[in-house]
């Protein structure tokens, strides 16, 4: 019995109300920029550049899918801020080192030109955690939305919260390492998010012990349901137009999982159920479902990027084609144009193919979906618990488990085909 994900009817006056407590817009000093008479006049310059781009860049009030996926953070404050109190840990002690260090990326398009002048030269303190709130309140660390208030004189972050591009955005390093242009739907693979949650002092040591364990690119989403812990490689978000069941599980489509996420992990303020699960969180206002249309519709645009001009040999990628559909028998799960059996209602046992079992004994399906490959140079690590390092160690992994006695040519040339993908 699938859980309710049909949005119903609804209106994003929510929505604006949020914006109306939106970040300050009022120009104010911050530590952004070392002290000094001469650099007193280019944090006038920084400041002078206007207020930060405002949370929905088109005409109407209602949010586009895009807007959702990458600011909306579905009232989550009452999570991160109210709860794990991460907007004091963050004023506290995440300077931007440190929060460039747990994997966070700085979008390059929401600082001023002077800003950027300004960190070019070198003005600009990366040690200095009001740098990280400066840059929270300009809206440019993408997947974390702040309010930044003035209180006695002092720019302070008073609420926090997260969206999904945190997990699923990172940026293309333009600009320098983890500073650039939103990428979305690419999997952040350098965020830590268990030591990010760890770092709260609302978390009780033992289970600071399990988030410190899961390591970058990796995250449980079911940690706080049930106590166990086998975390999952972050999967990419793009290339799911025409799967029809997400998750590695393949617990259900899109908009199920979402709301999922959006209710029971990321916090946000709106209602989830599943019996299945014996899950049942009614908020109101339910501030997830009437949005869940607009994100999925966003999500099916964004497309699995193509590999890097030059990567792919493709003579030997070709010949690869060849073993992935022959003797290799990659083909009679990973079904062209998808490369998944999912959309046939197909999912398979772990052992079927050599899999760790303990997640998918967590889930509803008990069992993994043939995962739809896309852009797989992307995004090592692969399998849902990162098991193979290298494509190369897919293949091996396939070459023992099915007994498939490929030769190293053919070996190398099924990873070619594969980086094609
Ligand atoms: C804390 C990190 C995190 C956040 C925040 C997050 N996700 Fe995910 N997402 C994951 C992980 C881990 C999985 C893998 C879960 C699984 O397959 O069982 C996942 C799976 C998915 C999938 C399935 C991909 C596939 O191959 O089937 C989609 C789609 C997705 N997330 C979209 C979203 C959206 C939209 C949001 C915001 C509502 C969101 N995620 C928020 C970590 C995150
Ligand atoms: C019996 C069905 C089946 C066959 C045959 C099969 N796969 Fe898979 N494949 C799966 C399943 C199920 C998963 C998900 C496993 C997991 O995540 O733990 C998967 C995952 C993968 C992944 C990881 C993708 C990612 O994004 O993490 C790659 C790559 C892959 N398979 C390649 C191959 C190749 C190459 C072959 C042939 C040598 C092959 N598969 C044969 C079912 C199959």
């Amino acid at each position: 019995m699938p859980a309710d994900t049909d949005a119903r009817e609804g209106g994003y006056d929510v929505f604006q109300r949020s914006q109306g407590d939106g970040p300050d817009r009022r120009p104010h000093r911050t530590a952004l920029v070392a002290g000094g008479v001469v650099l007193g006049a280019l944090i006038c310059l920084v400041l002078a550049a206007g207020p930060p781009r405002p949370l929905t860049a088109g005409e109407g009030p209602v949010p586009t899918g895009q807007e959702i996926f990458r600011f909306d953070t579905f009232g989550d404050e009452q999570l991160w801020t109210d709860k794990l109190g991460m907007h004091q840990v963050i004023e506290s002690s995440l300077d931007p080192q440190s929060a460039l260090a747990l994997g966070l990326k700085i979008d390059v398009d929401a600082l001023p030109a002077e800003l950027i002048a300004a960190i070019q030269l070198g003005l600009v303190d990366l040690t200095d955690p009001a740098t990280t709130v400066e840059l929270i309140r300009l809206n440019a660390v993408v997947g974390v939305v702040g309010t930044v208030e003035q209180v006695e004189g002092r720019s302070r972050l008073t609420k926090v919260g997260i969206t999904c591009a945190l997990c699923h955005s990172t940026v293309d390093d333009s600009f320098a390492p983890s500073f650039g242009r939103r990428l979305d739907g690419w999997p952040n693979l350098h965020l830590d998010p268990g030591k990010i949650i760890a770092a709260s002092p609302a978390i009780p040591d033992g289970a600071r012990d399990v988030y410190r364990s899961w390591g970058p690119g990796k995250y449980d989403p079911r940690f706080n349901i049930d106590g166990l812990s086998t975390p999952l490689v972050i999967p990419p978000a793009y290339g799911l137009a025409g799967v029809k069941k997400e998750t590695y599980t393949g617990e259900g489509p899109i908009s199920y999982w979402n709301s999922y996420v959006a209710v029971t992990q990321m916090g946000g303020h709106g209602s989830f159920r599943d019996r299945r699960l014996q899950i049942n969180i009614v908020q109101a206002p339910d501030l997830v479902t009437p949005k869940l249309p607009d994100l999925r519709d966003y999500q099916l645009t964004l497309e699995a990027p193509p590999p890097p001009a030059g990567t792919v040999d493709p003579t030997a990628a070709a010949r690869g084609k060849i073993v992935f559909n022959k003797q290799g028998t990659c083909a009679r799960c990973h079904i062209p144009p998808h490369y998944t059996d999912v959309n046939l209602g197909r999912l398979h046992a772990p052992a079927q193919t050599g899999m760790d079992k303990a997640y998918a004994l967590r889930t509803t399906t008990k069992k993994y979906r043939t995962t739809p490959l896309r852009a797989l140079w992307q995004h090592p690590p692969y399998f849902h618990d990162g098991s193979a390092a290298t494509l190369l160690d897919v293949v091996e992994h396939y070459d023992e488990h099915l007994k498939l006695g490929l030769t190293d040519q053919q070996k190398q040339d099924l990873v070619e085909f594969l980086k094609s993908l």
